[in-house]
């Protein structure tokens, strides 16, 4: 299928089914942190460290509460970026051929951002982001493009493994279900948009070896330092625990969550590599 006509496709699809999230969703008066499970209790980020055996039911589901609220706050801090640079190529010359979907790319980022933003201020707060910036130096723009909707697809990448598990796991608080639903019939489709348009990015480049390197480099750094916002010491602190950074380390490091994030990760490692974006194994420093 050619970029043209998965852009013709993928623009109908989101014609025909666009939501409102100020009327799709009912936002309860109140949530109870411990009371209900908010994320799968089996992606929390401590499991796996000394301190998950000794856990009380009630501490978990707290913690799962603050993991719920962080993983939204990701998807604000990944939207807002991808919200400027969507906008910034929005009919660039090069990129009138993909501009109509540029505008439903836009338009339901926006929308998710107004249900992940829901929940966070009614219930929770919004997590800073700790993800470091790159890409501050000016790189060729055919570079920048690349990397932009590479990273952005990283980013969904993940983003949606944990959607596709959540939405369909019915021991979840029906809000939290809902939410990870919603963004995954949307995000679907932008990721088959992105798997596309950075398959025709990477194949039409000719870049040199220095500059391959470089952008494999970059790419690597931003899924490690993606992942990272998973282990966040604020919630650990906000869930009532002590000595926060320190558990942030021991759980990075601990084999059943370098476990996690090489599942979580797969299909989008599998993408990467069989398009030969980046070597086999190029994940395995995370
Ligand atoms: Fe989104
Ligand atoms: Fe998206």
């Amino acid at each position: 299928m050619t970029l043209a006509s998965t852009v013709r496709r993928l623009s109908d699809l989101s014609r025909h089914s666009a939501k409102d999230p100020y009327v799709e969703f009912q936002w309860p008066d109140e949530l109870e942190p411990g009371h209900d499970w908010f994320t799968t209790p089996e992606y929390l980020s401590l499991v796996g460290t000394g301190i998950w055996p000794t856990l009380s039911e009630e501490r978990r589901k707290s913690l799962s509460f603050h993991e719920a609220a962080n993983f939204y706050s990701l998807n604000i801090h990944g939207e807002k970026t991808l919200l400027q640079g969507l906008s910034a190529r929005l009919y660039r010359s090069d990129m009138v051929e993909v501009s109509p979907y540029l505008h439903h790319f836009i338009d339901e980022e926006n929308k998710h951002s107004v249900y992940f933003g829901g929940f966070c201020t009614r219930y929770a707060k919004v997590y800073r982001n700790r993800q470091f910036s790159l890409g501050v130096q000016r790189l060729p723009q055919d570079v920048e493009d690349f990397l932009f909707f590479a990273k952005t697809l990283i980013f969904e990448e993940v983003g949606d493994h944990y959607n596709w598990v959540q939405m369909r796991d019915d021991r979840l608080h029906p809000l939290a279900r809902r939410i990870n639903r919603s963004h995954h019939v949307e995000e679907a489709r932008h990721l088959l948009f992105g798997r596309a348009l950075v398959t025709d990015l990477w194949q039409h480049q000719e870049w040199s070896r220095e500059t391959v390197r470089d952008v494999r480099d970059h790419l690597v750094q931003y899924f490690v330092s993606g992942w990272k916002q998973y282990y966040n010491p604020d919630v650990y602190a906000d869930a009532g625990l002590t000595h926060a950074f320190d558990l942030a380390e021991e759980a990075w490091y601990s084999p059943v969550q370098r476990a996690h994030r090489k599942t979580a990760s797969a299909k989008c490692e599998e993408f990467l590599v069989d398009a030969r974006i980046l070597p086999p194994e190029s994940l395995d420093v995370c």
